[in-house]
């Protein structure tokens, strides 16, 4: 059973219901198109099935490694970037407490989740490296293509650490690898370092791995429920993948709306949470779908705000700045847990009007308000609903962006699975550090960079 809900009552002044209902003819062929293999980027469409082939014997095997990690390790560092990083970052912050950082262990008695090779900052190194020295930890290192520079240099970091700190030996049993089947850099030297390893299917592309071991396995050590995870996803999956209205298919309803939007001039799509928890999710989604969808000058540009935060910085463009865009909203209904506002007798504050509400109550009323506001100002909005934040839910919410995204890549007529563009970076990158083979190269951007 799913009970995400898109509603695009929000689009209303913007674009009328026969433009939206226009696209059901396309979206149901795109649909078969990925079902049937048959578009652009099909030899990356191994997510799609992805819910339903997560057996048994990999949820215990990763079950059984998270205990492991648990009883060994206070933190548990992931070194990955993008895709190989991302989405078990947005599940975990999604359901941890906002505090875990603060605890010792994780509240749960779980070790703490970090993150390393998402950056290149050293200063970010030598400060994880100082918290290492004092706790027992483990690490998980994720790279598809084994040769990404960012995770690449963070683990040849903290394997030395790990080796340092515990010897060859417990180094070893405390590294769990997650790569290619068979290729890559990370492969050759987990197979001879004998290393745990888990494989990332050649078929899946790095933002689209969640729901393989680069998302299950820290989620996992998070102490979270991967196979309720599992579950919403393939829940969501069975919807979206049959569904053949836009009434019925919250994905088909959603690519509609943001496509009909940017045909009417609306080219960016800010993200809004009102829940600090779920600013990573966003992150993922920035990524899916900016990945995904920003190629041949064209794309819908995914931005990301958190409310009410943001309404006291960027929430002034929103209003008035240029209408260039439209918002989607990831709401909640219910929080996890229950505080009111509390009565003061001298209301110095004025906020009395307020006292006993629950906070959720305060900050539904924001979400509303600030949905009319910014229609007021010409921006329109989709909302994104679930009812709360668990791991069923986010497993469904997974899959359903996942689907939209690549169904919204096919609108768009380009091919959501790959990333040219993310190469020209690395090209110059080596260049500049004077990689063998970039000699050309190195010499022409020094010179312009004079
Ligand atoms: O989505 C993607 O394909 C990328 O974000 C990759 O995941 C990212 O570049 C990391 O690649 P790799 O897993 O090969 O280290």
């Amino acid at each position: 059973m799913t009970n995400l809900n898109v509603d695009i009552r929000g689009l209303k002044n913007f674009v009328d219901e026969k433009t939206i209902a226009a696209f059901t003819s396309e979206l149901v062929l795109h649909q078969g198109s990925l079902l049937n293999k048959t578009g652009k980027g099909n030899d990356f469409l191994g997510w799609i099935t992805l819910p339903d082939e997560v057996d048994a014997n990999l949820i215990e095997s990763i079950e059984n490694d998270a205990r492991y990690v648990a009883r060994a390790a206070d933190i548990y560092v992931v070194i990955g970037i993008g895709g190989s990083y991302l989405g078990a970052r947005a599940i975990i912050e999604a359901l941890q407490n906002n505090f875990a950082p603060l605890l010792s262990r994780d509240h749960r008695g779980k070790p703490l989740v970090v993150y390393a090779g998402n950056n290149i900052s050293e200063d970010y190194m030598a400060d994880l490296i100082k918290i290492l020295d004092q706790r027992d930890y483990a690490l998980t290192i994720i790279s598809k293509s084994g040769t990404t520079t960012e995770p690449a240099i963070a683990f040849r970091i903290l394997r030395k650490h790990l080796e340092d700190k515990y010897g060859k030996e417990e180094a070893r049993r405390r590294i769990i690898a997650i790569t290619d089947q068979s290729k890559g850099a990370l492969k050759r030297l987990a197979v001879a370092e004998g290393y745990k390893t888990y494989v990332v299917p050649d078929d899946v592309g790095g933002r689209y791995s969640v729901l393989t071991p680069v998302g299950l396995l820290p989620i996992a050590v998070a102490g979270f429920d991967i196979r309720q995870f599992v579950a919403g996803a393939k829940a969501m999956k069975e919807l979206v993948t049959t569904a053949k209205t836009i009434d019925d298919n919250p994905a088909f309803k959603y690519v509609a709306a943001r496509n009909a939007l940017y045909r009417a001039g609306k080219p960016v799509e800010v993200m809004v949470n009102y829940q600090p928890s779920l600013t990573y999710l966003t992150e993922w989604w920035k990524q899916l779908f900016g990945e995904s969808e920003g190629k041949e000058n064209k794309g819908i540009f995914p931005a990301g705000v958190s409310f009410t935060t943001d309404l006291h910085s960027m929430g002034q463009y929103v209003q008035e700045g240029l209408r260039i865009l439209f918002e989607t909203v990831l709401s909640i209904e219910q929080p996890q847990k229950n505080i009111t506002v509390p009565l003061e007798e001298d209301d110095a504050d004025g906020l009395n009007f307020i006292a006993g509400k629950r906070i959720s109550a305060v900050n539904r009323e924001a979400e509303r308000g600030t949905l009319l506001a910014h229609i007021d100002g010409g921006v329109p909005n989709i909302i994104i609903s679930l009812p709360e934040i668990n791991e069923y839910t986010l497993g469904q919410l997974v899959y359903f962006y996942e689907f939209s995204c690549a169904l919204s890549g096919y609108v768009l007529d380009v091919n959501p699975f790959d990333q040219p563009g993310v190469e020209a970076y690395k090209k110059n990158m080596f260049a500049l550090l004077g990689k063998p083979g970039f000699e050309k190269q190195t010499e022409e951007l020094r010179e312009r960079l004079k």
